[in-house]
């Protein structure tokens, strides 16, 4: 198609890439707003490694490809533009810009338009066996009362939380390259809310376990990511409190549904098990193909 092409130049560009996201998204999408403004913030000095382009029709952003090099691509792409070859030209690129390497793609069995395209350029499923990801959506107007085990504090963080939201998040998601730098580029990124950034509070003041909660507001859809609890305060509730505090906090935000996307297979139960029992549901689950 006569799609204009143009790599990543800033902020501007991952707006845009959202306003795609955000048109795109239902339960069963690969993506949320919240993925993106995590997943380039979350590290930092990564930009070198990720080689990301746009594809325009008019001003309308109707497909992104995102290179994690050496080998992975995360993309979108319009369906309503997927019969001129936008997927094949983005798979194009990825092969000329990865060159040399079996090349890695995540989609969802939902994406049904790209797994045709990535049959067409010769990927193959990963086959079973391997981790995959669930995505879980919950209607929000059925929400259970957040309880926090006795002596802890649910509350949003602010800025003096940082260095303490930052040491729970690598404690419990360790190793991590999550650092207070790259958190507060995480609060600064669209749309971040603080109102929705919960944590619990140990009686020791320590934060115990946090919740980050992403709404996208064109959607009324509120996405988890990222939960933790640091592992001395695991099991006691804390996940599920601090979880449903955000939830009801994004639902007074404007939230009608929320989404998460845990790991689906039995080597990795318990964030699912923890979605499962606040109300989340299978929608669909993620495909690993390679070249
Ligand atoms: C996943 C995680 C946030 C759970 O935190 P937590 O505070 O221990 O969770 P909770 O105590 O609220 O328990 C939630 C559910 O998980 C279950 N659970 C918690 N720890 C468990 C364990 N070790 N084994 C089995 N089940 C467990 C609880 O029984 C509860 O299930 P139920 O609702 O069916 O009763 C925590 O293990 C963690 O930080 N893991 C590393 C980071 C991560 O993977 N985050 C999620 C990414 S999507």
């Amino acid at each position: 198609m006569n799609a204009s092409v143009s790599d990543y130049a800033g902020e501007a560009d991952l707006r845009a890439m959202q306003e795609l996201t955000s048109r795109l998204w239902s339960p069963a999408a690969r993506w949320h707003v919240g993925d993106l403004a995590w997943g380039r913030f979350q590290h930092t000095g990564r930009e070198p490694e990720w080689p990301t382009r746009l594809w325009r029709a008019g001003e309308r952003v109707v497909a992104w490809g995102w290179i994690e090099l050496p080998d992975q691509l995360n993309l979108a792409v319009d369906p309503a533009y997927d019969g001129h070859g936008l997927a094949d030209e983005v798979l194009d690129w990825f092969a000329a810009t990865a060159p040399g390497v079996r090349r890695t793609v995540t989609v969802l069995d939902s994406e049904t338009h790209l797994l045709a395209a990535l049959a067409r350029h010769g990927y193959q499923d990963a086959g079973d066996g391997l981790p995959f990801v669930v995505n879980m959506s919950h209607d929000l107007r059925d929400l259970a009362e957040p309880e926090p085990s006795p002596g802890y504090r649910l509350r949003t963080v602010d800025a003096a939380d940082v260095p303490g939201r930052v040491a729970t998040h690598r404690a419990a998601f360790h190793p991590s390259r999550v650092t207070e730098e790259s958190y507060r580029n995480v609060r600064g990124a669209w749309p971040y809310r603080a109102d929705l950034d919960w944590i619990a509070e140990a009686p020791d003041g320590e934060v115990a376990a946090y919740c980050l909660i992403w709404l996208d507001p064109a959607r009324r859809a509120a996405e988890i990511e990222p939960v933790g609890t640091v592992p001395a305060h695991r099991h006691r509730g804390l996940a599920r409190a601090v979880c449903l505090a955000a939830l009801h906090a994004a639902r007074n935000a404007g939230a009608t549904r929320a989404v998460v996307g845990p790991r689906g297979d039995d080597d990795y139960p318990v964030p699912a098990r923890l979605y499962r029992g606040l109300g989340f549901h299978d929608i669909t689950r993620s495909r690993l193909l390679h070249s």
